[in-house]
């Protein structure tokens, strides 16, 4: 996830990049720059941060031009930094590019580049092979240097182009990373996504995989990958910019809901080979290593904190090291027996939550290995930690979070996995049993979206209880606890979530005919017993909604509603029966006309204690 813009026209490139970047920030917020062609060089400005920066090192009026390109990053290779942030340019500096995607053979091309010409690389970023590749191939004309450039590379990527000899032209690429021109009189565009030019123009291209463009101001052309003229029908934009940036959804909330199957498919298949293999590059825990622990504890703050007592669960079955999970701001208060024995691992979305950074640094100061499980590439936590596994969920916009917290399900399984195997704990044929649902988990939760009509049907029948409460058993506990949360933080609803089996321990008191309780009953070896909490819920008046494995019938008797998930092995239900309870939550604020992105006392990133 990054976001690029190129302009091409007569005159002000620098503002119409800066106003498309600034729409495209949503795609990645943690670096930004820009390049013009000024008076036969190329003129390269980048920042930390966001476009707000990148706007106060441009200012002056000797900055501007007719052609640019600009990038706002999302860091996969490379912390975010100035050396690091787009564009990157060739050893003459007469090339800049700006790349959204992933060069996987980076490596290789790097080496090659190294070798062959002597190369001396500024950053820790994959683009900046593209900025050379293009460089070394360069004989006065940018579109042939950059088809040999792309036939050189593997991966995913969209990538824009100039060339201060060639001042009147941007070339584009696109490869499985999304790219669009837009048309205008006299100018065009191109960028990532429709956002960043809707403000100037509502004419369109749709970019395919393996076409080349080369824009000018008066033309747009597109090529196949036989260099072949492609002749592309106009798309005309009728929607406006704010729901462009969703991706046609109403919020990001339900954006991101749907971006989980491709989320969790990403941190899977980038660590897992076809033979079942994990590879967990950031990580260099050894086998001695793990012999050393004695105990894990995962710290983490909210929904990560949630992710974290799943992690119990799968590292306590699947490594066999006892495991101990705290919220972040209780941690450091109670003197926990941490010591260098100690694997810490800490889970944060932001990597910027000071309880956890506070948690994690404590940890250190008595020795402990520090593992964290981070969405955001460079923040405080992640490079605070000995060891890093990024989640790759992609910039998450809604407070309320839906994806980091399945992506950070999906870490927590591999890594238990990983540990299991360095241990020795788990046989190979539980771990290929575990991979294998694993690898059907995307598919599932694609299932449950499709079906999503059902869960939205009961938020509308039952959003305006007051009182909303979840029980479950075993990791259904958890999940429980997610929806809970979930739904009180977006709709401003009263709930709570407790173990089953503890309700009649005092809580039941609270049950009346105006509670609505949802009963999860995902575990297969905990379900006669969840059908007897159901009853005894029954019995007091309430509303019930079950969440069941497709097929078992038998909660559908004893409760007033039932949402069935495809069924999986007990393991990973997690990742399945969280789904249903986001959509719930979503759905309830919305017909309660709550601000579903951005809910009332919260903030995306909480840096105060
Ligand atoms: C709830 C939510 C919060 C965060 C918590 C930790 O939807 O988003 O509970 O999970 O504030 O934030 P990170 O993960 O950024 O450390």
């Amino acid at each position: 996830m990054c976001g690029i813009v190129g302009y091409v026209g007569s005159k002000n490139a620098k503002e119409k990049i800066i106003s498309g970047l600034k729409s495209l920030e949503y795609r990645g917020y943690d670096s930004a720059g820009i390049a013009i062609p000024i008076n036969g060089s190329v003129d390269v400005r980048k920042c930390v941060g966001g476009i707000d920066n990148l706007e106060k090192i441009i200012d002056d009026i000797n900055y501007d031009g007719a052609v640019g390109i600009g990038h706002t990053r999302w860091a996969t290779h490379g912390a975010p930094s100035v050396i690091n942030a787009h564009p990157h340019i060739n050893a003459s500096g007469d090339i800049a590019v700006v790349h959204n995607g992933i060069i996987e053979n980076y490596t290789e091309i790097k080496e090659w580049l190294v070798d062959s010409y002597g190369i001396e690389f500024k950053s820790e970023t994959d683009t900046e092979v593209i900025a050379h590749l293009i460089g070394v191939y360069y004989d006065g004309d940018l579109h042939e240097a950059v088809n040999r450039a792309v036939k050189k590379m593997r991966g995913a990527y969209a990538i824009a182009a100039i060339a201060a000899n060639e001042p009147d032209k941007i070339v584009a690429v696109r490869k499985d990373a999304p790219l669009v021109a837009g048309l205008g009189k006299g100018f065009n565009f191109v960028a990532s996504d429709i956002p960043a030019v809707l403000k100037y123009v509502r004419e369109i291209y749709l970019i395919e995989n393996n076409e080349t463009l080369v824009i000018t101001k008066d033309d747009v052309k597109i090529f196949d990958k036989d260099g072949k003229t492609v002749k592309r029908d106009v798309f005309h934009v009728t929607w406006d910019v704010d729901a462009a940036e969703k991706g046609g959804y109403e919020h990001f909330m339900i954006k991101e809901i749907h971006e989980q199957p491709d989320g969790i498919k990403d941190t899977l298949n980038k660590r897992v080979d076809k033979d079942g293999n994990i590879m967990l590059d950031d990580i260099k825990l050894t086998a001695e290593d793990v012999a050393g622990f004695n105990r894990v504890y995962i710290v983490a703050c909210g929904t990560a904190y949630h992710a974290g007592l799943i992690g119990k669960y799968t590292i306590e079955k699947f490594a066999g090291i006892p495991v101990e999970v705290d919220v972040a701001s209780e941690f450091r208060y109670r003197d926990p027996f941490v010591d260098d024995k100690t694997l810490f691992i800490a889970i944060s979305q932001s990597g910027e939550t000071l309880d956890t950074l506070a948690a994690l640094r404590e940890a250190k100061s008595k020795g402990a290995r520090i593992l964290s499980v981070v969405n955001v590439v460079g923040s405080s936590v992640a490079r605070e930690s000995d060891d890093v596994f990024y989640t790759w969920a992609g910039p998450e916009i809604s407070v309320a979070s839906t994806k980091a917290y399945t992506t950070q399900l999906a870490c927590m399984y591999l890594l238990s996995l990983y540990i299991g195997k360095l241990n020795g704990h788990i046989s190979d044929n539980y771990y290929n049993e575990i991979i294998d649902a694993l690898r059907d988990i995307p598919e599932k939760v694609q299932e449950i979206l499709d079906r999503k009509s059902v869960v939205e049907k009961l938020a509308n029948t039952f959003y305006k209880k007051e009182k909303i409460f979840f029980v479950g058993r075993g990791t259904d506990t958890v999940a429980s606890k997610e929806g809970s949360l979930k739904l009180k933080e977006i709709s401003y609803i009263n709930s709570f979530a407790i173990a089953a089996g503890e309700l009649k321990h005092g809580t039941i008191a609270l049950i009346d005919e105006e509670t609505l309780l949802f009963a999860l009953a995902t575990q297969d070896r905990l379900f006669e017993k969840m059908v007897s909490n159901v009853e005894e819920i029954k019995a007091r008046g309430a509303r019930v909604i079950a969440i069941a494995k497709e097929g078992n019938e038998q909660i559908a008797e004893k409760s007033d509603e039932v949402i069935f998930i495809p069924q999986a092995i007990d393991e990973v239900m997690p990742l399945l029966a969280i789904v249903p309870l986001q959509l719930f939550a979503y759905y309830v604020s919305k017909n309660r006309g709550c601000n579903v992105d951005k809910p009332k006392n919260l903030a995306k990133s909480v840096t105060v204690e």
